[in-house]
């Protein structure tokens, strides 16, 4: 569970400090503010591997450069088991790679990062952790299993190992041929995470797709009557295959390796995830950050759950009123200052107390998104210069009746500015 995590020198923003809550953390911000570099900063930290060093075939997740002047460090602190353990590490620039204490760090658990291309990452304590020999450390296992997006679902093989996962399509076929506990709790997780009650995910039979295929391919029961094959599977439903999968998948493989190992499983379960909403309509947007803790949780049995997202979407942070819990969650918002008049630009990132807002329109035009409404920008434009005109006494009806036009062609016929609008345009004999 990570708790705290300072920078300097590294990513958008010349420092950084977070201080984690222990269950639920959003992220906010615009386009390129630091949201999934911040991802990749806790994978790192956590696993002390970057996703794309571990699997080159990666397209992001790369190590982080740091900037080019002034010492650069990454400092953080997690729990390990229950006491929490504190790190520093400073950018070796000879070496061009992130130097601190040698040995094998602390254990901080099972760690999965959804990353927003599909990618995802799994780092586990029973598979990952590796063992010491007298005063060696021996890593003789994977550092950590990083998958593609297509690797999630056709396996993932590397060099050395061969085959470390068989992906979605052969384990969910042999899964449910087997229709033991791990289909069981497949068919459990993607019921909770559908898009609604009345649009449960729900497995089909296994079908061959192609003469050319061997494969039997899962399918799903679609609301229009359909089995479709998860191959031909929308993006958003997609998506919410790939995180079930991964989740049961990890949580199966880690069960099995804690038993070999004769260890107790995990007690803590940090999830990092990139654009949670990615490719979700918004009435799915509005339920998945609740039944994706339930999920994790219900899965990994006694142990903690953190979660980590990011966001663009205000669905998804009206959806979170109801659940957020001031002592253990928290909400982080990257903003961009200064710039042109207003001094040398930057990026800094605020922890927000997160108020309830009602809906999200009003989420929209919060510190979160920082829009001035939610109508079209050429909305409001217009609405600027009416803005200007109820105040300026010297402006006569003809202008007005041109910018009454402008109104027209972009508020729509409810728009609240409209009884402002002919409260004044009347009092003035404008229209
Ligand atoms: N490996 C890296 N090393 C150093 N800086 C990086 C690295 N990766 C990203 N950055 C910096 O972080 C910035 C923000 O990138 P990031 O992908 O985190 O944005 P974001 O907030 O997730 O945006 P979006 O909402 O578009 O996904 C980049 O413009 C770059 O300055
Ligand atoms: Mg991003």
């Amino acid at each position: 569970m990570i708790k705290q995590l300072n920078m300097n020198n590294v990513g958008p923003a010349p420092a950084l400090q977070l201080e984690f809550g222990e269950r639920l953390n959003l992220l906010t911000g615009d386009n390129g503010l630091g949201k999934s570099f911040l991802l990749d900063i806790i994978w790192w930290s956590l696993t002390k591997k970057w996703p794309a060093e571990v699997n080159p075939r990666l397209p992001a997740g790369l190590m982080a450069k740091p900037h080019e002047t002034g010492k650069a460090s990454i400092e953080f602190t997690f729990t390990a088991k229950s006491k929490p353990i504190s790190y520093i590490s400073t950018f070796d620039r000879k070496a061009q790679a992130w130097a601190g204490k040698a040995g094998r760090p602390s254990n901080p658990g099972l760690i999965l990062y959804a990353q927003v291309d599909g990618s995802f990452a799994v780092w586990d304590p029973a598979r990952n952790y590796w063992r010491r020999k007298g005063n060696s450390d021996v890593q003789e296992r994977p550092s950590a299993y990083v998958f593609n997006a297509r690797e999630v679902w056709d396996g993932l093989r590397d060099d050395q190992r061969g085959l470390l996962c068989n992906g979605l399509i052969a384990d969910w076929s042999g899964w449910q041929k087997e229709n033991g506990a791990a289909f069981k709790r497949l068919c459990a997780v993607l019921e909770k995470l559908s898009p609604s009650s009345g649009e449960k995910i729900i497995p089909g039979e296994l079908v061959r797709i192609s003469l050319d295929d061997p494969r039997d391919i899962p399918t799903l029961k679609m609301p229009y009557g359909q089995s479709v094959p998860v191959l031909h599977a929308s993006a958003g439903m997609r998506r919410i295959l790939a995180l079930a999968y991964l989740l049961v998948w990890t949580w199966e493989e880690h069960v099995k390796a804690s038993r070999l190992l004769d260890e107790e499983t995990t007690s803590q379960a940090v999830f990092l995830i990139d654009e949670i909403e990615a490719h979700l309509h918004p009435k799915w947007q509005r339920r998945i950050i609740r039944p994706l803790l339930d999920v994790v949780h219900s899965l990994t049995e006694h142990a903690k759950v953190q979660l980590v997202a990011s966001t663009h979407s205000p669905l998804v942070m009206a959806s979170v009123e109801p659940i957020f819990d001031h002592d253990k969650d928290a909400w982080f918002d990257f903003d961009l200052f200064g710039g042109d008049n207003g001094g040398i630009p930057g990026v800094s990132l605020s922890r927000r107390p997160l108020i309830r807002r009602g809906d999200a329109s009003s989420w929209l035009t919060s510190e979160a998104f920082d829009l001035s409404s939610a109508r079209s920008a050429e909305a409001e434009e217009v609405l600027g210069k009416a803005a200007v005109a109820l105040s300026d006494t010297s402006f006569d009806a003809a202008q007005a009746k041109q910018l009454d036009q402008e109104l027209r062609n972009v508020l729509g016929d409810t728009d609240p500015f409209w009884m402002r609008w002919r409260f004044v345009a009347e009092k003035r004999g404008w229209l």
